[in-house]
């Protein structure tokens, strides 16, 4: 049993198998919430709440001054009584008030964990692997209903939580803000760690102190965005990869976000994460229901790398789904780099034909295949075939495409609409659009309006006949703007800001309905590269295109960062051509085949055109990735060296039976006159003798870890070195 209630008490202690996780329903029934962290054997109340008299906080039960919201911890904290710090939830009565009182009536514990409709979310295998709470609280003058929903998964050490909001009343409600979880920490000595970024460098670790007051990440765009990530975990000082407190959480949601601490007067401090209440309201009439997306919390005692550990079990095996998400994945070839808009159907041939000759898996055809696409000012939306550039069809590229006994893989960018399409002539008003405003474009697109219906069917109708067309066993999914103009033509006035989370609600419905229907797909998320790199998108598509930046140096960090949440076999990374088209840096092909075969590998460039001893290097890296492949993609990551602290970066794959890993060291520039480094590994077996293929040597993994390996000397910058250990 991981979820235990003492009546005595009214206390709930969630225990996972390194966690405690502790709250009590106190007087008039509010929640407080007690601890999170480290597992312990039994609460005895320890750290008892204290109550007392505190000037300008005000009294919730009359004439009794010691009680105060502003003062208790809270478990899901409510607006208007007496707390001032940041709410959970805002609520707006017919009369224009936005004070609600939340109370414990009831609460059920159950096994296993039930799905959110519509939403992604993780997911149990079996009944047996998790716990699932729902704590019944109820505001009596509305009978507004608010069930906080916990999921506690005992063997993965993670808990879960989002919130279910009911209007048993009889009149409207409004939502303002409706968080899917908060914690009261009562210290704040934490430092913050997030992954702030922009296109071409997403995901970059930083690490800040809290300060008093209000901070926060989160995104407006309309997506969980290249900016901000929706991770976010508070940290004790002295937390490193090996060593101290963790608390650590991840939206699983692709839109609008926020998750802000607030450090009050008391040195407490409060984090809330959820849909971002900027410009969102949600009307709730009698007897509808609103269910938030979840926010998975991972404790770890050790430091990051267990945290990271943690999200990369999980998410790779009880948030991705589908056939491929325990299978090996293809090393594919794209057309993107090679090409860009400027290809047809000979040239298409020639890359695959010459990828399928240095060992590639599978052929993908990026952008440009369809309407009048030779540029990016047209024809999305218009998914039909361009007979300029493919006159033989789909079906017949596709086909000989296979015959070479190579896999097609196809893009889209469904959500999207060219104002210089068939699609905007017949459907001006599909897009996301306010009435009399101007719609501002974005790579001379706009968005189509996912919140309807209508548009979600007929783009569900044109994919899935084209995925019907030709033996398609891969396709990338790419989003390339964000929002602006945020409304809907097909909503009332008052639900025009429900218009960003109704289109997430659209978009996911379309993405379960086409990965359902096509099962044999592989589908890679993709949105600018990885600007919508979040858990949400992960349930529908099992790995994501890291970064439009393919330079091997950008990468270390980018991946890096990355690796923080998101599991090795979820980062799509290709080895492009030099000098890079984004960075315009020139870099060997090892150091190039060396970052990129860290990830989900692949090639991004004009592989007809290489030389002799190029397509050597490659066809070599391709068969070593073979080798490696399923030590990386389902292995345990471990962080050695970290790229935003030094000029060097390092990290490892190991296999979960420690028989085998791989480990990647890169050193970006030389330095004079360098010293001598060795580098302790981490993640083997003690007991076991590990053969380091490369190096011809054998060596306990004891003295590897403790005592560490000899990087060797190399001269130049960028440099690289990839080494395999196999147990003997
Ligand atoms: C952005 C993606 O990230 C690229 O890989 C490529 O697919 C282009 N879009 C195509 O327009």
């Amino acid at each position: 049993m991981s979820i235990h209630y003492f009546d005595t008490t009214k206390t709930f202690h969630l225990t996972a198998r390194n966690t405690s996780y502790l709250f009590q329903v106190v007087k008039e029934g509010y929640l407080a919430h007690l601890y999170w962290g480290k597992k312990i054997k039994e609460y005895n109340h320890s750290n008892e709440l204290r109550f007392v008299d505190r000037a300008f906080s005000g009294n919730t039960v009359a004439r009794d001054r010691s009680f105060s919201l502003d003062t208790l911890p809270q478990e899901y904290p409510s607006f208007g009584h007496t707390d001032y710090r940041n709410p959970a939830f805002q609520v707006e009565l017919e009369n224009g008030s936005t004070v609600t009182d939340l109370r414990y009536v009831s609460h059920q514990i159950t096994k296993g964990k039930p799905k959110l409709d519509g939403l992604p979310a993780t997911y149990v295998e079996d009944i047996e692997e998790a716990e699932t709470l729902e704590v019944v609280l109820k505001d009596r003058l509305t009978n507004l209903t608010v069930i906080l929903i916990y999921t506690v998964f005992e063997n993965f050490n993670a808990i879960t939580r989002s919130v279910r909001f009911e209007n048993n009343g009889t009149d409207n409600l409004r939502l303002l803000k409706a968080s899917s979880a908060n914690v009261d920490f009562r210290e704040s000595d934490f430092d913050l760690i997030s992954l702030p970024g922009a296109w071409g460098r997403e995901r970059y670790v930083s690490r800040t102190a809290l300060r008093d007051g209000i901070q926060s990440v989160g995104s407006r765009r309309g997506a969980s965005s290249h900016q901000h990530n929706p991770f976010m975990a508070l940290v004790s000082k002295e937390t490193n990869e090996n060593y101290g407190d963790v608390f650590a959480f991840n939206f699983v949601y692709s839109g609008n976000f926020l998750s802000a601490v607030e450090v009050d007067q008391f040195g407490y401090s409060r984090a809330t994460i959820g849909i971002n209440p900027f410009d969102f309201s949600w009307l709730l009439e009698p007897k509808e229901v609103f269910q938030t997306p979840e926010v998975v919390m991972v404790y770890s005692g050790s430091g990051l790398t267990e945290m990271s550990h943690t999200f990369h079990e999980l998410y790779r095996t009880r948030l991705c789904r589908g056939e491929f998400r325990d299978k090996v994945r293809p090393i594919l070839i794209n057309n993107w780099e090679a090409t860009y808009f400027n290809f047809n159907e000979q040239k298409i041939e020639q890359i695959a034909k010459c990828g399928k000759d240095l060992g590639m898996e599978l052929f993908v055809l990026d952008d440009g295949w369809f309407g009048k696409r030779d540029d990016d000012t047209t024809s999305l939306g218009d998914w039909i075939v361009n007979q300029n550039k493919i006159p033989n069809g789909l079906n017949a590229l596709a086909q000989n495409i296979c015959d070479m006994n190579m896999e097609f893989g196809l893009w889209f960018e469904p959500e999207m609409i060219s104002v210089n399409s068939n699609l905007y002539k017949e459907h001006p008003d599909w897009c996301i659009h306010v009435p009399n405003r101007r719609r501002s474009e974005s790579r001379q697109q706009l968005i189509l309006d996912f919140s309807r219906k209508d548009v979600c069917d007929e783009i569900i109708k044109r994919i899935s006949s084209i995925l019907k067309s030709a033996p398609i066993t891969y396709v990338k999914w790419d989003m390339n703007r964000h929002m602006t103009e945020v409304g809907s033509a097909s909503l009332p006035p008052e639900r025009q800001r429900e218009t960003a989370h109704r289109y997430m609600i659209g978009l996911y419905r379309v993405m379960e309905e086409i990965t359902t229907k096509f099962p044999h797909i592989l589908f890679e998320s993709c949105s600018g590269g990885g600007g919508r790199f979040d858990p949400g998108i992960l349930h529908y598509m099992p790995q994501t295109w890291t970064s439009d930046n393919t330079d091997a140096i950008s990468r270390l960090k980018i991946q890096y960062g990355t690796s923080y949440v998101y599991p090795t076999i979820s980062m799509g990374a290709h080895v492009s051509a030099v000098p890079n088209h984004q960075v315009h840096r020139n870099t060997s092909l090892e150091v190039r085949g060396h970052v990129a075969m860290s990830g989900n590998f692949g090639y991004e460039l004009d592989v007809t055109e290489l030389n002799q001893e190029e397509q050597e290097k490659i066809s070599e890296q391709v068969s070593y990735y073979k080798e490696i492949r399923p030590v990386i993609q389902f292995g345990h990551f471990y962080r050695l060296l970290n790229p935003f602290a030094g000029n060097e970066t390092a990290w490892m794959n190991v296999s979960p039976n420690k028989e085998d890993a791989v480990f990647m060291y890169v050193k970006v520039l030389a330095e004079p006159n360098e010293p001598y480094r060795k580098l302790r590994l981490k993640g083997l077996d003690p007991e076991k003798k590990y053969h380091v293929v490369e190096l011809d040597k054998t060596y306990y993994g004891d003295e590897l870890m403790q005592v560490g390996i000899n990087i060797p000397a190399m001269d130049g910058d960028f440099t690289s070195i990839m080494w395999r250990f196999k147990a003997e």
